[in-house]
């Protein structure tokens, strides 16, 4: 059988962020600008071709997929795409999952658990309608909560993804995490990440999430919990609210060294690491005569790129962001 994903630093890939669109319903003011020049829809890899691509990381040891975007539910063809790898489950994949924005999950999370999804990561960085406008520049906090309970009702595990901003939804954060708790849902906090230039200057929003600890410290006793997912955030029960915070510190901690991911853009881009530019086209080798044999050459050709770690930094004066946009590999 097909050998397992293995990089130059003994590291195992079991785990493929797949990004289905880079088009978003949103417009996060860290994430992109007003007028974000989104691709050509041929330049994306269609419904069958992203099977085949999810098929063929499966055959090579990949036990987890989260689909990503953009927004993957503005992806108009997304439930099929769910439907087909949700079959998968117990063939090697494990688990199916997707982060999303929630504005259009009240529509679909019935289906997402029908499908398999057990779980769904939702973006949401403030309950102020005001701030949510101003920091998403599209008024849509109430559908967004109303996918939130839609999810829960269906059964799905629901974790909330926030960008901890300064002066903006910093104050918010403790207050936040206490809603999420008091509803079930685990928290994770994400410090804010030079990907792709936007209209403001990220540096005046960074905030290290070492100050955030230290401020819900003040009101919550927090309890170091063992690693848990391979992934890049370290968790922590609150004693007071039951619930499980998570912080994604890529700045002030990395966390390379148990890397187990890669990701693939929508148009079949594969990034070794989030904060490199060098990449291997999926898509020249799905599109080729011999796709099988094309895609294991790629993804051998991946594994030897994969860097040892991200060099991201954010302080003032340390160069231009990466021309990346997040959405373009869904974080
Ligand atoms: P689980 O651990 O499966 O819950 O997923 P996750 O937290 O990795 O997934 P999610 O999509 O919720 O990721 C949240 C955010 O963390 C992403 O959008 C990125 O901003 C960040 N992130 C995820 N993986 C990485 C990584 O490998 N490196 C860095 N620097 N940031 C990451
Ligand atoms: N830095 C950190 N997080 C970001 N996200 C989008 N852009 C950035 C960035 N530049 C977050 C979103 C969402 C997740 C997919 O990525 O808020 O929670
Ligand atoms: Fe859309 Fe997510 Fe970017 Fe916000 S962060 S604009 S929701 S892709």
């Amino acid at each position: 059988s097909a050998p397992p994903l293995i990089d130059s630093f003994g590291r195992q890939i079991t785990y493929l962020r797949l990004s289905v669109t880079d088009r978003c319903d949103l417009r996060c003011t860290y994430c992109m600008p007003e007028r974000m020049q989104f691709l050509p829809k041929s330049e994306v890899l269609s419904l069958e071709e992203l099977q085949r691509l999810a098929l063929a990381f499966i055959s090579r040891g990949v036990s987890k997929i989260r689909l990503t975007g953009g927004e993957p539910l503005v992806r108009r063809d997304m439930m099929d795409l769910v439907r087909a790898l949700g079959r998968e489950i117990g063939n090697g994949l494990e688990e199916l999952t997707l982060t999303t924005n929630g504005t259009q999950l009240a529509q679909h999370a019935e289906a997402l658990a029908a499908a398999g999804v057990k779980r769904v990561n939702v973006s949401l960085d403030t309950r102020d309608p005001a701030l949510f406008a101003r920091l998403t520049r599209r008024d849509q906090l109430a559908a967004v909560l109303e996918g939130i309970a839609a999810a829960r009702a269906a059964g799905l595990h629901v974790k909330i993804n926030t960008v901890a901003l300064r002066g903006s939804n910093e104050a918010e954060i403790p207050d936040l995490m206490q809603w999420a708790h008091s509803h079930g849902h685990d928290m994770t906090l994400i410090e804010v990440m030079p990907l792709g230039e936007v209209e403001e200057q990220r540096a005046d929003h960074y905030l290290p999430l070492t100050a955030v600890r230290d401020r819900l410290e003040d009101r919550f006793t927090l309890i170091p919990l063992a690693q848990r997912t391979g992934g890049p955030a370290r968790y922590v029960r609150v004693e007071e609210t039951g619930g499980t915070l998570g912080f994604i510190t890529p700045l002030t901690q990395n966390f390379c060294a148990g890397c187990n991911r890669v990701r693939v853009t929508a148009t079949g881009q594969l990034y070794a690491c989030l904060g490199e530019t060098e990449k291997v086209d999926l898509r020249a080798a799905l599109r080729s005569q011999a796709p099988e044999e094309q895609l294991a050459v790629a993804l051998d050709e991946a594994m030897h790129i994969k860097p040892e770690r991200h060099h991201f930094q954010i302080a003032e004066g340390s160069g231009p962001a990466l021309e990346r946009h997040m959405s373009m590999t869904g974080g």
